[in-house]
């Protein structure tokens, strides 16, 4: 063959026929020429996740620059995508990267026990519950003492926290949020009843209380009380009975780079164990970080649709989820919510429910979303409330596995490629050989 190819039509081997123009402009004026392509010249600050497959640059991110920079309004994020799109890799990428600028991560549930290897990767630990497990939680421990708190005000505190605590439990084990009013005053008689007694508060005792309160809040207590017992014996002698029943045998080192909860051993649990135990560790974790410079925490809820939503359709995470977004800012706590579909979501109370829009608003909260592979029958519902055009929704569709859509905030929008390290990956990933056990 000829050095320049045989001459033949379409065989690419003519002189294109147009020869553009050569201009020269400076990088600003670029800038301006083609708005749609060049960045704003001003990249994110924080950790390396890959390059931006829109702009060819490189991303960084990290929720709580990102925040002071202006360019979200709350820390929290979100990641979709299909079983196998990459989520949970890049949750880890965007972890042990965060962990090495100092900041720290915990992972509340983990239930197939694959971010045990990347714990140990930035020197954290790892804590198992479950059944033939020595650690136990008690959902009532209010974490340590707040030192900035004057006695009767933590006193006050502590009630207000087990309250709250109490009504979630009891939402999770009816699977449903509705309490009467004398269910609410039944709740905070009985605990002021332990408190007079005992100086750590156990859901036994709570129930104990319900069920044989003192004589002279027996009445008020009365048939609310007797309900309430009937519902939190579950967790004092039925089944759930060994995993909550008793003090804290563990306490939370605020210090450590990344604890993660391998839940694991709870594989086979009923939906409402596994939502409690969900329940228990992210307020442990919450409450025994405590507030301040140089405490910025991510937390990243495995599987948080499943677990934390579909499982129990009474919603009881849900609402504290909400109210824990809340006061996460001021708390410098970034959520990262890992969900297979907004359909999940939907799939949440009716729409147009108060527990539909609740988990919608759960979302909202979420400034910065990212996109993984989806399935293409969710594209549409994904694009409505995501708010994507339809040159967006056609880059989603075309995602390959560890490439994301991310919206930054209202304005900023990037495709990105988790880069990892061959040694990276063989901490991160769930298939393969010598893989984390899903
Ligand atoms: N950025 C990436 N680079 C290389 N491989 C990846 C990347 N993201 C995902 N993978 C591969 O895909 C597999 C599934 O990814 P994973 O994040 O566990 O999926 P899921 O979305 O279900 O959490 C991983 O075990 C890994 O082998
Ligand atoms: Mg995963």
């Amino acid at each position: 063959m000829p050095a320049g190819g045989w001459k033949a039509p379409h065989n690419l081997r003519a002189r294109p026929g147009v020869v553009a123009p050569v201009h020269r402009a400076s990088s600003r004026t670029l800038g301006a020429a083609l708005p749609f392509l060049a960045e704003s010249g001003n990249p994110m600050a924080g950790a390396y996740i890959g390059p931006n497959l829109l702009s060819r640059s490189t991303f960084c991110f990290d929720p709580w620059e990102a925040y002071a920079a202006g360019v979200v309004r709350s820390h929290s994020m979100a990641i979709f995508g299909v079983k196998g799109s990459g989520k949970s890799v890049l949750a880890k990428a965007l972890s042990t990267r965060l962990c090495r600028l100092g900041r720290k991560v915990a992972v509340p549930h983990d239930p197939n026990g694959e971010w045990t290897r990347v714990a140990a990767y930035v020197g954290g630990v790892t804590m198992r519950l479950g059944p033939g497990q020595a650690a136990r939680i008690n959902p009532l421990d209010p974490g340590p003492r707040r030192a900035d708190v004057s006695g009767a005000d933590w006193t006050q505190e502590v009630l207000q926290f087990q309250r709250t605590k109490v009504r979630a439990m009891v939402a999770i084990l009816r699977n449903t949020t509705d309490l009467s009013e004398i269910e609410h005053t039944a709740i905070d008689l009985a605990l002021e009843q332990v408190h007079r007694s005992n100086s750590t508060a156990l859901v036994p005792m709570v129930w104990e209380a319900l069920r044989n309160p003192e004589s002279h809040i027996a009445e008020e207590i009365g048939a609310g009380g007797q309900m309430l017992a009937h519902t939190l014996r579950r967790v004092t002698v039925g089944d759930l009975a060994d995993l909550m029943d008793r003090p804290s045998t563990v306490a939370f080192d605020a210090n450590t780079p990344m604890l993660t909860v391998d839940t694991s051993g709870l594989l086979r649990a009923s939906a409402e164990t596994k939502a409690l135990l969900r329940l228990t560790t992210t307020d442990w974790i919450e409450r025994g970080t405590p507030a301040g410079p140089g405490q910025a925490r991510l937390i990243v809820h495995e599987e948080a649709a499943v677990a934390l939503l579909n499982e129990v359709a009474g919603g009881g995470n849900l609402v504290g989820r909400v109210s824990d977004e809340k006061t996460a800012r001021h708390k410098r706590r970034s959520n990262c919510y890992l969900i297979h579909r907004i359909n999940d979501f939907d799939a949440l109370g009716d729409r147009g429910s108060a527990l539909h829009a609740q988990a919608l608003g759960l979302l909202a909260d979420c400034d910065t979303r990212v996109n993984y592979a989806q399935h293409t029958g969710e594209l549409e519902r994904s694009s409505q409330v995501l708010g994507w055009n339809r040159t967006q929704t056609e880059l989603v569709r075309k995602l390959r596995r560890g490439e994301g859509f991310w919206q930054i905030g209202p304005e900023r929008v990037a495709k990105v490629r988790n880069d990892c390290t061959p040694g990276e990956l063989a901490v991160f990933r769930t298939d393969g050989p010598g893989a984390a056990p899903q």
